[in-house]
């Protein structure tokens, strides 16, 4: 098998493929209040084009393919997607990051489709808040599919928190504890002013510095170090002695991590973005609809690998990333 490598010596493992950038949800650090979704139908790839492009990436090298939206859990079948991956040798982690509104009633079928581990955002415990971050979620809908993932036997199942000061900074230990109960995992996020939703709640930025304090203080001599394994992505994080539960941050912003980047993103029209924090991109759907040979698809992917960014500048430069939306790309 091959591998792809791109110019800084970084190993291509991971794809990150938005399957839809429909969102249930209007979370404000996510999307603008009126930020309308008007991809037509013809636009966004079919299963089968999906599929191709990631039988393509997997005789590439890419082992890891997480399902991400918008809302990927509202498209259509998405259970016949998870099983056409599922069959694709090499694909060995298929990944599933939710906001778990639809999860409760599907999360039996998800597993048996072969979707061993999710990631769930909730940011806050509190009804009222919830509601205000994500303009209108049910948070009782999110716990009981949190609750489903845990019935199920997925794992790890890692919960992410958007933390946003002055809005929910003060359920930091609340958070900690409703994951020690429920035996699951917990990072907390910075908030990346991607989008002019996600450079609005920069103004609400609270760092991996401030997390960690609270953290510490709050569960003293209680963290463990953990080495990062191949599920850890960008999180760094500690084992809380005697819980099943892991803690970790992700802070694009304070600690820049993309000398460790591993992955690439496909969006739900098809284009191969490179970097989360630049704009640049390759359609991969027009090749295929196309008719282009698939061997000349991969040395596009090769191509375009080869030109990933070296990094992102949320730190120095963020507005080159004002017209993207996180709804479309999928975090
Ligand atoms: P694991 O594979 O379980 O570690 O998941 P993950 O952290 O890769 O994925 P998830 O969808 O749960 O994303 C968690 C947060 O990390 C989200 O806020 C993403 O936007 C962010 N994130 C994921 N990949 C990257 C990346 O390459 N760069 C940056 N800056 N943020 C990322
Ligand atoms: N900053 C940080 N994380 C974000 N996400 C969406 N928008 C942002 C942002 N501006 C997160 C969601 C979800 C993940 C896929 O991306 O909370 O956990
Ligand atoms: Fe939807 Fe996730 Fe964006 Fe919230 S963060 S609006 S749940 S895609």
């Amino acid at each position: 098998m091959k591998t792809l490598i791109d110019p800084f010596n970084r190993k291509i493992t991971y794809l990150r493929v938005s399957v839809t950038d429909h969102c249930n949800y209007r979370c404000y650090y996510c999307r603008d209040e009126d930020h309308q979704t008007n991809t037509v139908r013809n636009e966004v790839s079919s299963y089968e084009e999906i599929a191709k492009i990631v039988r393509l990436f997997s005789e590439l090298g890419i082992t890891k393919v997480r399902l991400t939206g918008g809302e990927p859990l509202l498209r259509k079948d998405i259970l016949k997607l998870t099983k056409m991956l599922g069959e694709i040798p090499n694909i060995t982690d298929i990944p599933i990051s939710t906001n778990a509104h639809l999860l409760a009633p599907m999360a039996a079928k998800l597993k048996k489709s072969g979707i061993n581990r999710v990631n769930i955002s909730i940011d806050s415990l509190q009804q009222d808040v919830f509601k205000k971050i994500t303009r209108g979620g049910d948070l009782n809908k999110v716990i009981k599919g949190i609750d489903a993932a845990i019935k199920v036997g997925m794992s790890p199942i890692k919960i992410n928190m958007v933390v946003i000061k002055g809005v929910n900074d003060n359920e930091i230990e609340d958070m900690i504890d409703f994951a020690i109960n429920k035996g699951i995992d917990i990072r907390f996020i910075e908030t990346m002013p991607i989008g002019s939703a996600g450079i609005d709640t920069s103004n609400n930025h609270y760092s991996e510095a401030d997390i960690l304090k609270r953290v510490i203080d709050y569960l003293p001599n209680k963290l463990i170090n953990v080495k990062a394994d191949q599920t850890s992505g960008p999180a760094k994080s500690y084992l809380i002695d005697n819980t099943n539960t892991s803690v970790g941050t992700i802070s694009a912003v304070s600690n820049n991590f993309c000398k460790s980047c591993n992955r690439v993103r496909l969006t739900s029209r098809g284009r191969l973005i490179l970097c989360l924090g630049q704009e640049n991109s390759v359609s991969l759907l027009d090749a295929v609809r196309g008719g282009m040979s698939d061997e000349d698809i991969k040395k596009l992917i090769i191509k375009a690998i080869n030109n990933k960014p070296e990094r992102h500048y949320f730190d120095t430069n963020i507005y080159n990333i004002e017209n993207a939306q996180m709804v479309e790309i999928g975090g």
